[in-house]
């Protein structure tokens, strides 16, 4: 139980890994200012909430939380907004909802320090908020790490591609790297933690630019890789444009490069990719698969689509059905447009009736799940090395993960199961659509 002096926070994370993590930056600086984490609204004394806007579920999510929860206001307790849903609301929250005393974006998180102490003196209306213009990335040596077998590292915030029906550019700022000496930095104190997976983390990862020239993407995915002690890099989400040949060879030459991408294509409508301003066809968003394809590893592909786009026909949808057919990807996410504000796509009329959509997702959702069977069933009789992500052995069951991204899930009946973040070798005896099973070898 908290203390009546004691300075305590309740976090709570909605959204992206790059969210994730700017969380686990965020719950550094406040242990740094003397806040304690608790596990219940109830016991802090600060509520955060570190939101995403990306749909506008996810937005409203935010705002019912937050609606159940106000009365705790009355008990002394104070709220706060972070991430995209606070830098796209700004001071409205403070009108929707009064009992918010701090909202701040992303790209104000540097202010934290400054703007709890504010909070502290009892101010109640305090904002961080940035317009596109900020150069500042939030780097922190206080990171208090969350995950137990990943290390997360950002090295590009925000975004400067604009597509048509996406918030990110508003809500995350302009497109800024960091330096690829203040990654490899990181990399190596993440490694002298114990961590041996890295996963590299930005909008558009492979629009990464280093300030100080040293080395492209790809050089950089390879440099994270031979750090002593990290034995799988992985990196999200990469941008079609500007995915190059290069990172494949990398891919290929580095087996400490996990062999999968992660490549969202929305649709395979030339037509809709125009008025989503994706800035690429079909053909050429296929001649990067290709790329892929043709590497010496077997590499897995994933992707994301959206479905219902304004003015999507039945034919355009065909043709996203059939580029899911010749990619062969192993995982798919897939969404119902949600129009956003701000984005240039609200002028166009949201045309397909939500039911449409939500058949449309169906029939893409039933469609993928068959052509992932055979691309999980090849590995049956396969070994392969997996890392334990959850251990579960009340189930029988422990959770693991190969470097292709493939979900395992291995018969353990022991009572005690191998930590998070340790590897073993696996024989593959059976297979879902989404996940293998296996049995330690
Ligand atoms: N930077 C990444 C995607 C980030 S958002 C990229 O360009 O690929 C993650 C996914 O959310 C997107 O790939 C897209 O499929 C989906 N998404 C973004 N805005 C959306 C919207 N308005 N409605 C529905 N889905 C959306
Ligand atoms: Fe959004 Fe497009 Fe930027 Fe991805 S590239 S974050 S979809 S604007
Ligand atoms: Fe959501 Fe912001 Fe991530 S809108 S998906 S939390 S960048």
């Amino acid at each position: 139980m908290a203390t009546a002096t004691e300075k305590t926070f309740y976090l709570e994370t909605f959204g992206c890994q790059m969210n994730a993590h700017d969380s686990e930056k965020v719950i550094g600086t406040l242990r740094q200012e003397g806040y304690r984490q608790v596990e219940t609204e109830d016991e802090a004394g600060l509520i955060l909430y570190n939101t995403c806007s990306i749909r506008d579920k996810a937005e409203q999510k935010v705002f019912h939380r937050l609606n159940d929860y106000k009365a705790l206001h009355k008990a002394g307790k104070r709220f706060g907004v972070l991430g995209c849903v606070a830098q796209q609301e700004g001071e409205k929250i403070f009108e929707r909802a009064p009992y918010v005393s701090l909202v701040s974006g992303s790209a104000s998180y540097r202010k934290l320090p400054e703007m709890l102490s504010r909070l502290e003196a009892g101010e109640t209306r305090i904002t961080g908020l940035d317009d596109r213009q900020t150069d500042e990335t939030f780097e922190t040596e206080f990171t208090a790490r969350q995950n137990p077998y990943r290390g997360y590292i950002t090295i590009i915030e925000g975004c400067d591609k604009f597509c048509s029906y996406c918030v990110v550019p508003f809500t995350r700022g302009k497109e800024r790297s960091r330096t690829s000496t203040s990654v490899l930095e990181e990399a190596k104190r993440i490694a002298d933690l114990g961590y041996t997976e890295i996963q590299l983390l930005g909008q558009n990862v492979n629009s990464y630019r280093d300030p100080e020239g040293k080395c492209s993407f790809a050089e950089l995915l390879v440099r994270v890789g031979q750090v002593p002690g990290i034995r799988r890099v992985r990196f999200t989400t990469s941008h079609p444009r500007d995915f190059t040949r290069d990172i494949v060879e990398a891919i290929d030459a580095h087996p400490t490069l996990c062999d999968h991408v992660h490549l969202p294509v929305q649709s395979g409508s030339a037509r809709v990719l125009k008025a989503m301003a994706r800035e690429y066809t079909p053909e050429w968003y296929l001649e990067r698969i290709a790329w892929v394809k043709s590497a010496k590893r077997s590499i897995s592909l994933s992707t994301d689509i959206i479905v219902g786009f304004p003015g999507e026909t039945d034919d355009d949808f065909i043709q996203t059905m059939d580029l899911l057919a010749q990619v062969q990807y192993d995982c798919v996410f897939a969404f119902k447009y949600s129009a956003r504000p701000n984005t240039p796509a609200l002028v166009m009329i949201d045309s397909i009736p939500d039911v449409e959509k939500s058949k449309r997702l169906q029939a893409l959702l039933d469609r993928q799940r068959e052509i992932q069977r055979p691309n999980y069933s090849k590995h049956i009789g396969e070994v392969m090395e997996v890392m334990v992500e959850v251990q579960n052995p009340a189930r029988g069951q422990i959770s693991t993960r190969s470097s292709q991204n493939k979900t395992v899930n291995v018969t353990w009946a022991q009572p005690i199961a191998p930590a998070p973040g340790s590897y073993m070798r696996v024989r593959i005896t059976a297979s879902h659509p989404n996940s293998l099973i296996g049995e330690v070898v």
